[in-house]
């Protein structure tokens, strides 16, 4: 049936994954999984959804995503929650309840929920990998989070892609420069974009990422971040950055880089690729959020981390023109057909399957000739085929499914010699 005339579709900006696409995920979630285990990560799994509290903290500049991105709904128990719209709090809330060991390395693969305009890379449920590292503050422990994203988007194939880095400051310097700000655009009020007109007061960080040109002129007229900066916080940049050009990582600094969240303190960046449309070209993100911890009623613990969304990764891959590669091997060793309609079958994948060897069938007892197109489309190395005679005999015909010369694919083998001879014919092909 086409998707025209099913009655019910996939919601407005979410996806299915399967076929063709569903082995490139598996793939790049098999690649990410690599990566994390390499740079020492465990794997944390956290619910879908959360207390509302979790991601609206109700304080300091309020998110787009805290204040209308969220889907929010409320139980039958009369409790508001949240679907995550990100992988970052719900982790640092998981942090809290158990207490860790720190430093407290995690990674994670997520759908995360916004609602957003639906464009092209730009979804109501996208799906991130992510890490995030709680209890310390070490500058080397921001150049290992940034290594690990642009290791893994090397293992990948990408190429054209660049990584933007800037200071967030802490909760001081950043106060003071936010006061700055603000007098700034008071002054130029009536050059603002109509949006950041009713906004610029309370959210007057967000008129840095504002892409409108008029935004753009106000705010490079006006002072910049990495200028009020304290001591403090511009060695720790300075720390970051010189560390990661030690590993042949180069960053460039872009003072205009704020990011969508609330909880960011000090380092901040984002990896931006240049084969996409500007408007949707972060592939990840991430920082620092020292104080998150705290707002989610924690002990004060230093963290880093970062999101990189998995439906942009493919979308580079493509505008890139890469390979699809980090395939998982999906190929089928076997197939066995049966027509006896009796259990051999059953019995016979269940012994190669447990055996280590990839192995299908064909069901519902159909025809030789039938069960046999499934088989050479099946992509299978070898077919096993039970007939009545074979079952008589205690045998199976087994046939080499990329053989042309009839003769030769096919022969009879023991029942009780199948696995092997299979196992031992695959090693050598
Ligand atoms: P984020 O920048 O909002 O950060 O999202 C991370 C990445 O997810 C983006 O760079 C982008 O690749 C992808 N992404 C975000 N929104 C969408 C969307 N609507 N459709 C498709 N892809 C999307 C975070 O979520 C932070 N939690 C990252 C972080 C971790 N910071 C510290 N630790």
């Amino acid at each position: 049936m086409s998707d025209a005339v099913t009655p019910f579709q996939a919601p407005i900006g979410t996806h299915d994954v399967l076929g063709a696409s569903s082995a490139e995920w598996e793939g790049l979630i098999a690649t990410f999984a690599q990566y994390a285990y390499r740079f020492g990560f465990e794997l944390v799994i956290t619910p879908m959804f959360e207390d509302v509290g979790v991601f609206n903290r109700g304080i300091g500049e309020q998110s787009e995503m805290a204040t209308k991105e969220m889907y929010v709904f409320t139980d039958r128990g009369n409790r508001t929650h949240a679907l995550r719209p990100e992988g970052t709090a719900p982790v640092v809330r998981a942090f809290i309840q158990h207490s860790p060991t720190t430093p407290w390395k995690a990674w994670y693969f997520t759908p995360a929920f916004r609602y957003e305009r639906p464009q092209k890379g730009r979804y109501r449920q996208h799906h991130q990998f992510g890490v995030e590292v709680l209890g310390t503050d070490d500058p080397a422990v921001d150049v290992e989070v940034i290594a690990l994203a642009h290791r893994f988007y090397e293992a990948i194939g990408l190429t054209r892609f660049r990584l933007l880095i800037n200071s967030m400051g802490d909760a001081l310097c950043r106060a003071a420069y936010v006061e700055l700000l603000r007098a700034h655009l008071a002054a130029n009020v009536d050059r603002l974009s109509d949006e950041h007109k009713n906004t610029w007061r309370k959210n007057p960080l967000r008129v840095l990422d504002c892409k409108d040109a008029n935004c753009i002129a106000v705010t490079s007229e006006g002072p910049m971040l990495i200028d009020s900066l304290c001591p403090e916080c511009r060695e720790h940049l300075d720390h970051v950055i010189a560390g990661l050009s030690s590993i042949g990582i180069e960053s460039q600094l872009d003072p205009r880089l704020v990011r969508g969240f609330d909880y960011y303190t000090r380092t901040t960046f984002e990896f931006v690729s240049d084969a996409l449309d500007s408007a949707q070209n972060a592939i990840g993100g991430g920082g620092r959020y020292d104080g998150l911890a705290e707002q989610l009623g924690g002990k004060p613990t230093s963290g880093i981390g970062f999101g990189s969304g998995i439906e942009r990764l493919l979308l580079v891959r493509e505008a890139e023109g890469v390979e699809p590669r980090n395939l998982v091997n999906r190929s089928l060793d076997i197939f066995v057909i049966d027509t006896t309609g009796e259990d051999a079958a059953t019995a016979l994948v269940d012994e190669l399957r447990r055996g280590g060897l990839a192995t299908d069938r064909a069901y519902d007892n159909r025809s030789m000739k039938a069960q046999m197109k499934v088989a050479d489309k099946s992509g299978a190395r070898f077919a096993l085929l039970i007939g009545p005679a074979e079952l008589a005999t205690g045998e199976v015909t087994m046939r080499d499914l990329r053989s042309d010369n009839f003769e030769q694919a096919q022969r009879k083998v023991a029942r009780g010699d199948v696995a092997l001879v299979v196992a031992e014919l695959l090693t050598k092909s």
